[in-house]
């Protein structure tokens, strides 16, 4: 083991406690009333990166969420390196679901558990102790950094563009590390080289301008649930592949998951099967995917014989590498403005979009990269694509066009990001935070 790895375990304590502090901060940026506790995030967050010895550190906002910028400068001839992880998390859905409390990080058989662990407290962990390795014993950092940290990820980036736009100068970098996805395993590492894009919308289905006795009518005239659920049934064929028309699809890298992959990690009923055709690679990284992510309609608690006038639905959709996002979204309206039965009036209410990403995994910054990570973990990262978006990538390739950007991560196939009992890795963050060090350590001038 090499002094800086050594340096790297020193200080992996210090950071497991300032990471499980940070999760104890319910930074929900979705949720109007726990707005306080992302500014409380920030603050706690840009405290750590003063603690390592960074003399710019602020906290700046765009009317959006607060977001951290620390910044040490680049000695002679060395390039600067921006390190982006997000503080926001995910609201933490049915606690009664939880087999710890969700703000209170709990470790069970090596994982720490909590929301924002892995997704992406992690993240910020992973830079720290990279960071705080680097400068022990007063050494000084081999190349500059500056540490982005988000907090409003979980939301779409919405101000994004205008904290880029606003600090165009301080975030400019020659590399740039964003901490915020996937490996391939607990044992093997991964370089995410491509990401899907997203795009949704809310559907409404309208039958009647009111409620009728479905007894009276029943029979003659149609309901718009019924309505609204052949209408979504059309979005699949029946091997559940996107029946909708003009949608891209990619081809993904030669390589795939065991045939009993997706059933041990995602807990799919016995008799459920998978669906759409293609191995699971090219579905999750290389094909678009629908999903129906809301519905709303009266609850059964308040269902009468009625037939109900209108419903809606809000429909998802991935975008495979190589489609545009917004193109996506009109051919999925246009697919819903021409497939309701029974002539029922159909509104389509365009939501977000954000773009797909394909990376040029190779050049000199990510031989370096393969490197470290292959030292740190003791076997090569493979280069894996990404079913899940990161959409604010493409803003910063648009931003900063001459940069290299490497997309890390802390999370692993069994960290149920998004969902109940969140967990992260804690040889994986051990792993990352080596890979990272190792990583910077290299980009130095020799
Ligand atoms: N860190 C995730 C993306 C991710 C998910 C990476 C799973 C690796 C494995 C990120 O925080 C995320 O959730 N992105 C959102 C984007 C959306 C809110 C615009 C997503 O993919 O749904
Ligand atoms: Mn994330
Ligand atoms: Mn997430």
């Amino acid at each position: 083991m090499s002094d800086l790895e050594a340096r790297v375990r020193e200080v992996l304590p210090s950071v497991r406690a300032d990471l499980e502090d940070l999760v104890r901060i319910q930074s929900v940026w979705a949720d109007p009333e726990r707005r306080d506790e992302v500014h409380r995030s920030a603050r706690a967050v840009a405290d750590l990166f003063t603690g390592v010895g960074f003399p710019d550190v602020q906290i700046v906002s765009e009317g959006g969420a607060p977001a951290v910028i620390a910044r040490h400068p680049a000695p002679p001839g060395a390039p600067t390196v921006l390190l982006y992880a997000h503080h926001d998390v995910q609201p933490e859905g049915d606690v009664a679901q939880w087999h710890s409390p969700p703000f209170e990080p709990t470790e069970r058989n090596g994982r720490l558990y909590g929301r924002g662990t892995a997704d992406d407290k992690a993240g910020i962990a992973t830079h720290l102790a990279a960071l705080r390795a680097l400068s022990a014993g007063g050494n000084a950092l081999p190349v500059g950094v500056t540490v982005f940290v988000e907090g409003e990820e979980e939301s779409g980036s919405p101000s994004l563009g205008r904290l880029l736009a606003a600090h165009r100068d301080a975030l400019a970098a020659d590399v740039i590390v964003i901490a915020d996805s996937d490996n391939w395993s607990t044992e093997i590492p991964a370089l995410t080289v491509s990401l899907r894009g997203l795009a949704d919308c809310v559907v409404e289905v309208a039958t009647l301008d009111h409620g009728l006795h479905s007894g009276l009518w029943g029979g003659v005239v149609p309901d718009a649930i019924t309505v609204l659920v052949r209408l979504l049934a059309t979005l699949h064929d029946d091997d559940g592949n996107v029946a909708v028309e003009g949608l891209h699809e990619g081809t993904a890298a030669d390589v795939d998951r065991g045939p009993d992959w997706v059933r041990a990690e995602t807990g799919l009923l016995d008799g459920v099967s998978e669906i759409g055709t293609g191995s699971v690679v090219q579905r999750l990284w290389a094909k678009p995917a629908i999903t129906v992510i809301g519905i709303d309609t009266t609850p059964i608690a308040k269902a009468s014989n009625t037939l109900i006038p209108s419903a809606r639905a809000k429909v998802s959709l991935r975008v495979a590498p190589g489609g545009d996002a917004a193109a996506h979204l009109d051919a999925l309206r246009r697919h819903l403005e021409t497939h309701a039965p029974w002539g029922a009036k159909v509104t389509v209410t365009p939501g977000d979009v954000g773009q797909p990403y394909a990376i040029d995994a190779t050049g000199p910054v990510y031989e370096a990269a393969r490197t470290a990570f292959a030292q740190a973990w003791g076997a090569a990262p493979v280069d894996m694509g990404m079913g899940g978006s990161i959409p604010f990538i493409a803003e910063f390739a648009e931003a900063y066009p001459a940069a290299t950007i490497l997309v890390t991560g802390v999370e692993d196939p069994g960290t149920q990001a998004h969902s109940i009992n969140e967990s992260l890795d804690l040889l994986v963050l051990a792993k990352a935070a080596m890979a990272e060090s190792l990583f910077l350590a290299a980009l130095a001038p020799d």
